[in-house]
């Protein structure tokens, strides 16, 4: 099912949920995400506190360490309850094995689990010079979600760019989670391979994260309903 993911990239504690208050009347509750920047800063409690508050979450810490300190980091975030977390692919198969490893449970439950492909501020051109990758970026991505499904995860985050390639490559149930969304009125910030919210439901991503397109407007809650109408349902707002 498809859903908008609110990045909420703050750094305190009191300044996320205030964001979040802004949402208290509204029907529909924002699936969160919580990345490095506010993890950081207010630890596992402000997770505890915004899914105590029945908000969805995607644990951003976009895990890439050597493979038995990714298997104990991941047990320990799997006692948090978050729906979704994450890992890079670029630290092999035998890393991504590690980290579903330890977040799955005794009972064997786990959160969702995905793998950063390339990151969506990074070019083609940065990726040839300041990486020193050859291929065509849309090969690399390819391989890198091949490799994320060949170790159990359950899709990769990508541009909406790339999201049909990498279910071509995967199988449709496999999970794009994309970032890179702007409104098609709006400014590109850092971000590279970027669409908006209708685009990325027609290129076929299951959720869109979107930040400072919400959180930097005026109006947090239009921006956000606009992200739903469009992503959700379709609708185009222009
Ligand atoms: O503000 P903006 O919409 O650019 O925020 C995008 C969010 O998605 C940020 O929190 C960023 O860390 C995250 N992200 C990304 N590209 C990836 C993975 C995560 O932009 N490949």
């Amino acid at each position: 099912m498809k859903d908008v993911i609110v990045a909420c990239d703050f750094s305190s504690a009191k300044d996320v949920l205030d964001f979040l208050d802004k949402f208290a009347g509204c029907e529909r509750k924002p699936f969160v995400k919580i990345g490095m920047e506010l993890f950081y800063a207010a630890g596992p409690e402000i997770v505890r506190e915004i899914k105590g508050r029945g908000h969805r979450i995607f644990l951003d810490l976009k895990l890439h360490d050597i493979p038995n300190t990714v298997r104990k980091t991941m047990k320990v975030l799997s006692s948090l309850d978050v729906d979704m977390t994450n890992v890079h692919a670029a630290g092999t198969v035998e890393m991504m094995k590690a980290a579903l490893e330890g977040l799955t449970r005794e009972d064997g439950t786990r959160p969702l689990l995905i793998a950063v492909t390339q990151l969506t501020s990074t070019s083609e051109e940065r990726m040839r010079e300041d990486l020193l990758i050859d291929r065509p970026i849309a090969e690399v991505i390819s391989h890198y979600a091949a490799n994320a499904k060949s170790a159990g995860l359950d899709g990769v985050v990508c541009s909406p760019l790339e999201a049909s390639e990498v279910k071509s490559a995967c199988g449709q149930d496999f999970m794009a989670v994309t970032p890179g969304i702007r409104f098609a009125d709006a400014a590109s910030d850092d971000q590279v391979r970027i669409t908006t919210p209708l685009k990325a439901r027609t290129m076929g991503s299951d959720f869109i994260v979107v930040g400072r397109p919400i959180t930097a407007a005026e109006d947090p809650v239009a921006a956000y309903n606009r992200c739903v109408n469009e992503f959700i349902y379709g609708k185009d707002n222009c």
